[in-house]
């Protein structure tokens, strides 16, 4: 591992911020399941996570934003979560925390219904088809979505992978559930879906190479 990211990787269990994998065992839960807002935040507003945050673009913007709102970063990627964490420390932002897990383990870390609403921002598409149960909105995904989310949750999804959004359409319609909202070109149309202006590092270098960010929102 290159020196820099070995002492991010270092660094990070001492932020006071960041909540980290532990020896996982599929019988085993986090001490903070169904009481994330009453132990880790110390009040009782709406719980919003951003999985696949990387550094957290979407976390941290809209934890500015939406000051009276509580927002948990995911990611299991060390050294992308520290700059996340690092950012929110150095902006006082007392309604942000970073999970470092892989999110498969999600319904070990909340509880039923505990979630608002759930981000899932510029995912790995697993272009092989082999690999589609990866897809962070294959229905295998949806249903731990499902059982952590409240009545009439949403799950967003940011993409820049055609094959994926289109997956997803597809798995919505299977399903038959509600979309919120749907833009085939975020940048490049005409719509109100608001907090579309972040963008994500990823998102960023998808622009940079002209692709077409796409998004839609909906409820497991
Ligand atoms: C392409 S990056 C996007 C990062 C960020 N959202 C952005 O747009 O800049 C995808 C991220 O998803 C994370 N990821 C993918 N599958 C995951 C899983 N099952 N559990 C935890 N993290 C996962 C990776 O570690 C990586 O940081």
């Amino acid at each position: 591992m290159a020196k820099r990211k070995l002492s991010r990787y270092q660094e990070l269990s001492g932020l006071e911020n960041v909540i980290e994998l532990e020896d996982y065992h599929p019988e085993t839960v986090s001490p903070h399941r169904g009481r994330w807002c009453e132990s880790v935040f110390g009040n009782d507003a709406p719980l919003i996570l951003e999985l696949a945050c990387g550094k957290g673009d979407y976390t941290l913007e809209l934890a500015q934003r939406y000051p009276n709102i509580n927002f948990v970063g995911v990611d299991i990627k060390g050294d992308r979560i520290w700059r996340g964490a690092v950012e929110a420390l150095k902006n006082k932002l007392t309604n942000v925390r970073f999970l470092r897990i892989y999110i498969d383990h999600i319904t070990n870390y909340f509880s039923e219904k505990e979630v608002d609403e759930i981000w899932i921002t510029f995912p790995d598409p697993y272009l092989n088809e082999k690999k589609e149960n990866k897809r962070l909105t294959s229905p295998m995904f949806l249903e731990k979505y499902r059982q952590i989310l409240k009545n009439g949750g949403r799950v967003n999804l940011k993409t820049d992978s055609p094959e994926l959004f289109f997956f997803t359409m597809e798995v919505i319609e299977d399903q038959k559930l509600i979309i919120v909202s749907k833009v085939l070109d975020v940048h490049g149309s005409k719509h109100d879906v608001p907090n579309m202006d972040i963008l994500t590092y990823y998102e960023k270098k998808h622009l940079e190479d002209s692709r077409t960010i796409y998004f839609v929102s909906f409820k497991p």
